[in-house]
């Protein structure tokens, strides 16, 4: 690995994402050794007139956990905490970015009685509407210019635009000033354990590989539910909608894995060769095949205009024109508010041809990733009923991680790819050609939306959202497994 020193500067210090996601995991990997304080400094970076105490006793709240309050994760934290330093400044102009330029090479000097180079790490806590504007004054005064190698890198996060257009133009804006090795996508679902699993899974098993196609499998699912609606942040919702929160970017990075070729190699560049030819084989989304719901009391939200017709809940159909999977239906649906918190990738096999069973049989074979809460991979299967008779009943093989793999934590999404950022592996981030083929797939669609040509169906929150979903769910060839539940099992 590298080594010398690492700056590493979270613009939108005092925002929420940086206090909820980018503190804690920076906090994570500082407590498990991967930020080596000899080597590293934090910066935190925002408007607030504030100082470096008041930063740190923001963040401290959300460091101290409720499952582990011993005395030494507080000890822990206080020492992390101070490794933080604030700069304050404006996001477009020269004078904030050339005092943090300064506190940064402050720092490196201190540390240049050791071997190594320079690192910069910026790290995007902030709206992307100040994204060209901070771009530009990093490449003007905050630049890595250590004649001893290192290296500027930027981490940014969505939304990136609002549609192809605006989004081409955001990276064309950022394209200008960093090259794309600089540059780091996150779309945290690519951080998560069981997505990260698929390449493995796919690739590494011969059970699946013979089997996963159009000849076998009849329709793959892959869903997101969120129990809560859109609390406090109604705001930046609206303006957005279900689609592009999830659908267009976590479900759709999830659907490249599951889809894609085998890639020549495990280079990142390979990998990512793999998802975008699967997303420029997705043909246009067929009116008939999107449903899409708002939930009673959403516009309840102050911050939401009243007569809103943006969805919290969308089934949309994806059809992959390729050798593979043609006449596959990839059923994506995403919903807030509904009766369940979960993320899982449905992948359902054809009936048994010639089945002897078929009488009693309950249901067809499912290949389960459940990407959380309860992480687990399961195999719903037929079996004989134990017992004296011969009848069959519907079961699993079931590879629970909390059972299997026990006093295993599994990291948060963030802690990983901030890592990864550090290490520059950029496999799990999303490049910009894969990004412009996912406005492609969705922008048509969504400009529909947008002029009202689709109207959201209300539904009840707590429900599984609007009935005409479930019916296009059947119609596309999904066959529910009635009487039939997986219970995650308990230790
Ligand atoms: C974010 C969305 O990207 O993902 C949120 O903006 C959503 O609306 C969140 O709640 C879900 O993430 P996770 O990791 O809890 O599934």
């Amino acid at each position: 690995p590298e080594t010398g020193c690492l700056s590493i500067i979270v613009l939108g210090a005092s925002g929420d994402l940086a206090k909820k996601k980018t503190f804690p995991a920076l906090f994570n990997l500082y407590r498990q050794g991967f930020l080596q304080p000899d080597e590293v400094h934090i910066f935190g970076y925002a408007r607030s007139k504030i100082s470096d105490e008041e930063l740190r006793n923001r963040i401290r709240g959300y460091l101290l956990s409720d499952k582990n309050a011993s005395p030494e994760h507080s000890e822990g934290v206080s020492k992390f905490l101070q490794f933080i330093k604030y700069v304050s400044g404006s996001y477009d102009t020269e004078e904030g970015f050339q005092l943090l330029d300064k506190e940064i090479s402050e720092h490196e000097i201190l540390k240049k009685s050791q071997e190594g180079s320079a690192r910069r790490l910026f790290y995007f806590a902030l709206p992307p509407s100040v994204y060209p504007s901070v771009c530009r004054m990093i490449k003007r005064c905050c630049m890595n210019r250590s004649d001893l190698g290192g290296w500027t890198r930027i981490v940014v996060e969505k939304p990136f635009g609002k549609d192809l257009h605006s989004s081409e133009q955001l990276s064309s804006h950022i394209g200008e000033l960093f090259d794309e090795p600089q540059i780091y996508r996150i779309d945290h679902y690519l951080g998560k354990e069981l997505v990260q699993n698929l390449l493995v899974l796919r690739f590494a098993n011969r059970f699946f590989l013979p089997l996963w196609n159009r000849d076998n499998i009849d329709n793959v699912q892959i869903v997101f539910r969120e129990d809560f609606g859109t609390e406090g942040r109604g705001g930046y919702f609206d303006e957005y909608g279900i689609i592009r929160d999830i659908i267009q970017n976590h479900l759709l990075q999830v659907l490249c894995l599951v889809a894609m070729e085998k890639p020549v190699s495990l280079k990142p560049e390979h990998i990512r060769d793999e998802k975008v030819k699967v997303l420029q084989s997705v043909l246009p989304i067929k009116d008939e095949e999107v449903v899409l719901g708002q939930y009673e009391g959403y516009r309840d939200d102050p911050t939401v205009p009243d007569h809103s017709n943006t969805p919290t809940f969308a089934t949309v159909i994806l059809r992959i024109h390729n050798e593979r999977w043609e006449g596959v239906p990839f059923i994506l649906k995403a919903g807030k508010a509904l009766n369940s918190r979960k993320a899982e990738i449905r992948v359902q096999f054809k009936d048994v041809p010639g089945d002897i069973f078929k009488c009693q049989k309950q249901g067809r074979n499912e290949f389960v990733i459940r990407l959380q809460p309860s992480e687990a991979i399961y195999m719903k299967l037929t079996v004989k009923q134990p017992g004296l008779e011969m009848s069959t009943v519907q079961s699993e093989l079931d590879l629970s991680y909390k059972q299997r793999y026990q006093g295993v934590t599994i990291p948060e999404a963030y802690e990983r790819l901030i890592l990864d950022t550090i290490r520059g592996d950029q496999q799990h981030f999303v490049r910009r050609d894969e990004l412009k083929a996912a406005w492609e797939i969705f922008t048509p669609l969504l400009h529909g939306i947008d002029n009202g040509e689709f109207k959201p169906i209300s539904y009840q929150p707590g429900s599984r959202g609007p009935v005409e979903a479930d019916e296009l769910l059947a119609k596309a060839g999904y066959v529910q497994t009635h009487g039939y539940i997986w219970v995650p099992p308990s230790l």
